[in-house]
């Protein structure tokens, strides 16, 4: 990897662990105690390295859960065909649900796996995205817990990819078109 591909920071590493850690004294407020635990699930795989922090920073009890969706292709712009390539193991069903996200971007995506988690009767189901990028929103949604708003511009990092690499950079950038 070269770094004259990244042509600017979007969230430096240290604004990546001050937005985690805030997101998981949200959500520890918000929940506060449950009768049984939380189920975080997240969508793999941009999630997998904010998910990763996160539940570190939710002290509340919790199990987690994955869900594998394929929409994208290798291209940067969202089609919003969603698949399920790979379900969760668990029921939800009258359970406390947190989703979370690597980014809302067009929303489709997300919109469409709400739908598909609401059909299953879990007894809450909240919203927590690492990235949000209010410029690209085509469908409405509503985000519980919300990290950092972008501009309309491709990331790459903390899990965000393009063609699966930039996966590890431990920042957020922008990629050089070129
Ligand atoms: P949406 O359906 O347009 O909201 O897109 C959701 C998915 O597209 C995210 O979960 C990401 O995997 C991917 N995505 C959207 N914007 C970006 C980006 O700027 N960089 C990398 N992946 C993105
Ligand atoms: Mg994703």
């Amino acid at each position: 990897m070269k770094d004259h591909e990244i042509t600017k920071t979007l969230v430096s590493e240290d604004e990546v662990k001050k937005t985690v850690q805030r997101l998981g004294a949200e959500i520890t407020t918000h929940y506060g105690q449950l009768d049984k635990e939380l189920i975080v699930i997240g969508l793999l795989r941009g999630s997998f390295i904010f998910m990763a922090d996160l539940v570190r920073q939710i002290k509340i009890p919790l199990v987690v859960d994955f869900l594998t969706l394929s929409s994208y292709g290798d291209g940067t712009v969202s089609t919003g065909d969603v698949k399920v390539v790979m379900d969760l193991d668990s029921s939800i069903e009258d359970r406390d649900v947190l989703l979370v996200e690597d980014i809302v971007d067009t929303g489709r995506t997300f919109s469409k796996v709400i739908r598909m988690m609401g059909n299953r009767n879990p007894r809450s189901l909240k919203i927590c995205t690492f990235l949000n990028k209010p410029e690209a929103r085509v469908v409405d949604i509503k985000i519980d817990f919300c990290g950092v708003d972008i501009p309309n511009e491709f990331a790459v990092g903390y899990g965000l990819d393009y063609a699966q690499r930039y996966r590890n950079l431990p920042y957020v950038g922008v990629l050089n078109p070129g």
